[in-house]
């Protein structure tokens, strides 16, 4: 995952920290090779499990990305920090380094949880960590109030994440904020090989059918329940008491965009003319799904390149960048005090 190497010295800088904190140990890193069938540090010839090996081994990374993009040292020194689908423990270390008081950590996953064990024992972090769904009727009771929530990429594996949005506010605590990040099932990107399982077409289908295809490649259980449109977080989270704020920042040059994301969906296109399922009537529901999209896609391309009023054409390419560009909106709300 290429946008996870970025990550580094300006993230440290932004976190306050002059110079990284001390090498970890190895127990997650290794438990994490093991995971996958693995020697520690050995070589992987398969891209889909290299992109599961890099989020998992990235996850402090990641955590130190979302912990600056909220203000970083100044904004976590001293605060209550909880994260939700906490997994491998990553995120709550990067609270740590900057300084939160307390941490906790919920997830569903027992075998997630163990490494997340492991990683925080590495960075010699202490954390509360629970085996805790977002969307079960005590789990305020249970935790309490936070000053910081961090909650990337879990929203999309919840059943219920309208509840889970109610939950994640009532969490909250007056003024304090949550981070999150959600993978966008429309993004040509995604659509051509999906964030998850590096499967064609497999976001375009709905849970059921996405399901099908899967267990073409997979024998465990089919884990995205959804991808909603960003109109939908903003909503039910707005609902539930917080306005959110887009972090993703427009590329410069959205003409540039536009013009690559032509190419991407002439890509899919291609791939949609040429995938083969066992399953015939799965293969016809993807085509139909895909060829809305190219149009809806199309059609609007066409308008940016017709006009000549340089806002309309602002505003169409930013919509074409949000809907079918963006691979992972990144949002923050605050809870405003009452
Ligand atoms: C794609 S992983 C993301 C993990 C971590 N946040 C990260 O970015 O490295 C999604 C995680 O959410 C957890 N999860 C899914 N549904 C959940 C729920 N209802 N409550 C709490 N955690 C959940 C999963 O077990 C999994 O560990």
């Amino acid at each position: 995952m290429s946008r996870i190497r970025r990550y580094g010295g300006a993230v440290l800088r932004r976190l306050g920290l002059r110079k990284p904190p001390p090498d970890p140990g190895r127990e997650f890193s290794d438990a994490v090779y093991r995971r996958y069938g693995l020697q520690p540090g050995e070589e992987v010839h398969d891209e889909t499990v290299q992109m599961w090996l890099d989020f998992s081994l990235s996850s402090v990374e990641r955590g130190r990305y979302a912990v600056a993009a909220m203000g970083g040292r100044p904004a976590f020194r001293g605060t209550r920090v909880l994260d939700v689908g906490c997994a491998y423990g990553g995120f709550l270390v990067a609270a740590a380094e900057a300084g939160a008081r307390s941490l906790a950590g919920i997830d569903i996953n027992d075998e997630l949880l163990t490494l997340a064990k492991l990683q925080l024992a590495d960075h010699r972090v202490d954390a509360g960590l629970e085996r805790l769904d977002i969307t079960s009727p005590d789990v305020i009771d249970r935790l309490g109030h936070f000053d910081f929530i961090l909650c990337n990429d879990v929203l999309e594996h919840v059943s219920d994440p309208d509840l889970a949005a109610t939950h994640l506010a009532a969490l909250l605590d007056d003024g304090g904020s949550i981070f999150l990040q959600i993978p966008n099932g429309r993004a040509v990107e995604f659509m051509i090989r999906d964030g998850h399982y590096g499967l064609f077409g497999i976001t375009l289908l709905d849970r059921l059918r996405a399901e099908q295809v899967w267990a073409d490649h997979y024998e465990d259980t089919y884990g995205v329940e959804h991808y909603a449109p960003l109109s939908y977080y903003l909503d039910v989270f707005s609902q539930a008491g917080l306005s959110l704020r887009m972090l993703n920042r427009p590329p410069e040059d959205l003409g540039a965009v536009v013009e690559d994301l032509g190419r991407q969906v002439d890509e899919l296109e291609a791939g949609l003319a040429t995938v083969s399922l066992e399953d015939s009537e799965l293969v016809e529901e993807m085509r139909r799904r895909g060829r809305h999209e190219i149009e809806a896609f199309r059609h609007q391309a066409e308008l940016y390149a017709a006009s000549r009023v340089d806002a309309e054409r602002n505003i169409i390419a930013r919509w074409l960048w949000t809907t079918y560009g963006l691979t992972f909106w990144e949002l923050v709300g605050r809870k405003q005090n009452e």
